[in-house]
C-alpha cells in the first residue's frame, strides 16, 4: 500500500500514511501528540483537526454525531475516522469559531441543537421478576414480567412469551427486557443490558454496503461493501425489472439473492467484531423504489411501466423474520420512505445525511450511479428527478470497461502533446473504469481528437502532432481512440476507446447532466445561484472534478462549489438507526420533496439531447 504525506500543522511535521489508513493511528506511532479521549472510537471530539489543505474526505457517521454537519462541511474531521489516500494539511485541534465553540462545548443549548439526538427506540431495561412462589397463585410467568417491565401482556409476541419459562428462572428472575418504541421485542437472561447493536443497509442497483453500529454511542463497529448479486440478471433497473415482469418465480430469485447476500454480509459483521445475532434489534435499509419492492418481494412490474407507480411508499416497519435476515428475529427493519417513481429511499437519505431541507441556500445532491438520482432546492422546496445513466459510468457496456480495481486506468491526462494514464497498483492496465473513461473523454476533447458531437475526429489526423495521431484509428466501419496499444496492455492486449464507447459515455451523462439541468429549469435555477453541488455514491468519490465538468456530466460551477460526500445514502441509513429523530425527519422529508419525472415532462427530450452533446471549449 503506497503511503500518503500528511502534513499537521501548526508544527509543520509530515507523518507517512498507509493509503485508506487512519490518520489519528498513524500520527500517534510517528510521535505526534493528538489526544484520544476515547481511544479512537470515534464516541469524542478530542482528537478532530481541521483539513486546511487537500481534499476533504466525505464525513463520516462518527463526524457527523460528534461535530455536527456545519463543522463537517467545513472541514472538520476526527482523526481517528479520517482515512486518507491523497495528500493533506491537517490543523490538530484547531481553535473553533465562536459559533463552532459553542456548538462543541459551552452551549448546552446548541449542542443538543447541532447534534443528532441519539435515541434509536430501542431501549433495554433490567427487571427482577418475582415469579408465581406458592400453588394457590392467581398469576403467570407473563403477568409478572408485564407487572415488573410495567408492560401490557397484550404487546408481547408470542415468540418472546415461549422463552420465558426458561429465561426467567435461570437468572433467579432477572431480566432485560428490550423494547422498540415501547413494543417488547425480547426478554433475555440476566443483565445483557450493554448489548445493542443496529446494521444499516443501503441496497444500489450495483453494489450493497452494510454497517454495524451500536446503538447508544453510533459507534462504527464494522462495514462490508459488496456488489449486488443481482446483476447477474441484468445491470441496469429495467432489465431487473424486465427479469421478474409477470414471473414470479424470477422475482424470487432476485429476492432471495439480495437476502442471501445480506446474510453474508451480517455473519461477516458480526464475525469480526463478536457481536451475537440476537444483540441486532434494528435494522434500516434504503434503496431506490425498484431495490426497495424487490427486497420486500413485490412485483416491481408497474415501477417500470409509464406511469411508474410505486406500490407503497411508507416507512414500512417489519420484524426481521418476515425477511429471514439472521438477526434477532424481533429486530425491526425500517425501510425508509420512497418519494415516488424511481426517486426512492436512497434519495431521501441521500437528502436526510447532507441536510438540504435545513438551508437557504440553493443545494443540491447528485447520486452519480447506474440509477442516478439528483435532489435540488433549500428549506422552501426540494424537487427530485431519477436518471436512468445505465451502467456505462461503472465501466460496463464499454469494450474495454471494467470496474475501479487493480489494472484499470483510472485517470488519464494530456501532457507533452500526448494521453497520460495512471493504472489502479501500477501494473500493466487491463482496461478502463468509470473516472478514467470520463478522464480520457475530457482529455480527447481538450485535444481535439474527439468534437462537441463525440464524433472522433479521424478525418483531422493530418493535423494532429504524431503521438495523438497514432491514437486516430479506423479498424473496418469503427472509429476508435487507441489508448493502450497493442502489446502493451495486460496479456499483450491493447485498450481502445471506440466511437460506440463514447455515445454510450454521451447516453449516462446527458441522462445525469440532463437531469440537473431539468431542476434547474424547473427551479429556475441559473449556474451561479446553485451554491453546492454534492456528488454521492461510492463512484463519486473517484472522479476528477474538472473532467466531470469538462465533459458536462455536471455543470460548470465556481470552484469550491462541488465537493464529494460520498456514500450519502448509507449515511443516512446510518443517521436514521440512530435517532428516531432523523427516521421521522425522513419521513417528513419524503412527503415534502417532490418528484419530477423526466420521461414525461414536456421540455425534457430537449433538454436530454443538448444534454448528450459536449460542452464546446
Ligand atoms: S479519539 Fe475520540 S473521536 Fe477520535
Amino acid at each position: 500500500v503506497p503511503d500518503v504525506p500528511v502534513t499537521i500543522l501548526p508544527e509543520r511535521r509530515t507523518v507517512m500514511v498507509g493509503s485508506g489508513s487512519v490518520v489519528l493511528r498513524a500520527a500517534q506511532s510517528q510521535g505526534v501528540d493528538i489526544t484520544a479521549t476515547c481511544g479512537g472510537r470515534g464516541r469524542c471530539t478530542s482528537c478532530r483537526v481541521k483539513i486546511v489543505e487537500g481534499v476533504a474526505p466525505p464525513g463520516t457517521i462518527n463526524d457527523q454525531l460528534q461535530l455536527g454537519d456545519d463543522l463537517v462541511r467545513e472541514g472538520y474531521r476526527l482523526s481517528c475516522q479520517l482515512a486518507v489516500s491523497e495528500p493533506l494539511s491537517l490543523q490538530l485541534a484547531p481553535p473553533l469559531d465562536e459559533r463552532a465553540f459553542q456548538i462543541l462545548g459551552v452551549d448546552r443549548d446548541a449542542v443538543a441543537r447541532a447534534r443528532v439526538p441519539m435515541d434509536a427506540g430501542v431501549r433495554k431495561r433490567l427487571v427482577r421478576v418475582e415469579l408465581p412462589q406458592e400453588e394457590h397463585h392467581q398469576t403467570s410467568d407473563l403477568e409478572q414480567l408485564a407487572l415488573a417491565a410495567a408492560l401490557a401482556p397484550a404487546d408481547v409476541p408470542l415468540e418472546v412469551i415461549r422463552t420465558l419459562p426458561s429465561t426467567l428462572r435461570e437468572a433467579k428472575g432477572e431480566a432485560t427486557v428490550v423494547t422498540f418504541q415501547d413494543r417488547p421485542l425480547g426478554v433475555e437472561r440476566g443483565d445483557t443490558t450493554a448489548m445493542a447493536f443496529g446494521i444499516a443497509v443501503d441496497v444500489g442497483t450495483t453494489s450493497v454496503v452494510t454497517t454495524l453500529l451500536e446503538l447508544a454511542s453510533g459507534e462504527v463497529m464494522a462495514s462490508v461493501s459488496s456488489l449486488n448479486p443481482q446483476a447477474t440478471f441484468g445491470g441496469d433497473l429495467m432489465s431487473r425489472i424486465a427479469f421478474a415482469q409477470w414471473n414470479p418465480s424470477n422475482l424470487r430469485k432476485l429476492q432471495s439473492r439480495v437476502i442471501g447476500l445480506l446474510n453474508q454480509q451480517i455473519d461477516e459483521l458480526l464475525e469480526r467484531t463478536g457481536v451475537l445475532p440476537q444483540w441486532v434489534y434494528k435494522l434500516t435499509v434504503v434503496g431506490n423504489t425498484c431495490m426497495h419492492h424487490v427486497l420486500l418481494g413485490i412485483d416491481p412490474t408497474y415501477v417500470g411501466l409509464s406511469p411508474y407507480s410505486a406500490v407503497l411508499r411508507h416507512p414500512l416497519v417489519l420484524p426481521a423474520r418476515t425477511l429471514h435476515l439472521k438477526v434477532n428475529p424481533e429486530a425491526r427493519v425500517c425501510f425508509l420512505p420512497i418519494v415516488a417513481g424511481f426517486v426512492g429511499a436512497d434519495a431521501v437519505a441521500a437528502a436526510l445525511a447532507t441536510r438540504l431541507d435545513e438551508s437557504d441556500a440553493m443545494r443540491a445532491v447528485v447520486d452519480i450511479g447506474t440509477n442516478g438520482e439528483v435532489v435540488m432546492g433549500t428549506r422552501e422546496r426540494l424537487i427530485a428527478c431519477s436518471a436512468p445513466a445505465g451502467p456505462a459510468l461503472e465501466g460496463a457496456q464499454i469494450r474495454h470497461g471494467m470496474r475501479g480495481a487493480v489494472g484499470a486506468i483510472d485517470r488519464a491526462w494530456l501532457a507533452d502533446g500526448d494521453l497520460r494514464f495512471h493504472v489502479i497498483g501500477d501494473g500493466p492496465a487491463q482496461g478502463i473504469c468509470g473516472s478514467g473513461l470520463i478522464d480520457v473523454v475530457a482529455a480527447a476533447l481538450d485535444a481535439g481528437l474527439i468534437d462537441w458531437t463525440g464524433l472522433i475526429q479521424l478525418e483531422r489526423r493530418d493535423r494532429f502532432p504524431a503521438p495523438l495521431a497514432g491514437r486516430l484509428a479506423e479498424r473496418g466501419e469503427e472509429r476508435l481512440l487507441v489508448l493502450v496499444p497493442r502489446g502493451e496492455a495486460a496479456g499483450a492486449g491493447e485498450i481502445v476507446l471506440t466511437q460506440d464507447d463514447v455515445r454510450q459515455l454521451q447516453l449516462a451523462k446527458g441522462a445525469i447532466g440532463g437531469g440537473i439541468r431539468m431542476l434547474q429549469h424547473v427551479l429556475g435555477v441559473p449556474d451561479e445561484a446553485l451554491q453546492d453541488l454534492m456528488l454521492a455514491g461510492g463512484f463519486g468519490n473517484y472522479l476528477s472534478i474538472p473532467s466531470a465538468v469538462r465533459i458536462g456530466l455536471i455543470p460548470p460551477l465556481a470552484p469550491g462549489r462541488i465537493r464529494y460526500v460520498g456514500n450519502a445514502a448509507a449515511l443516512g441509513a446510518q443517521l436514521a438507526l440512530v435517532s428516531e429523530t432523523e427516521r421521522a425527519r425522513a419521513e417528513r422529508l419524503a412527503r415534502s420533496i417532490e418528484h419530477l419525472s423526466l420521461a414525461t415532462h414536456p421540455d425534457f427530450q430537449d433538454l436530454f439531447v443538448e444534454a448528450m452533446n459536449f460542452p464546446k471549449a
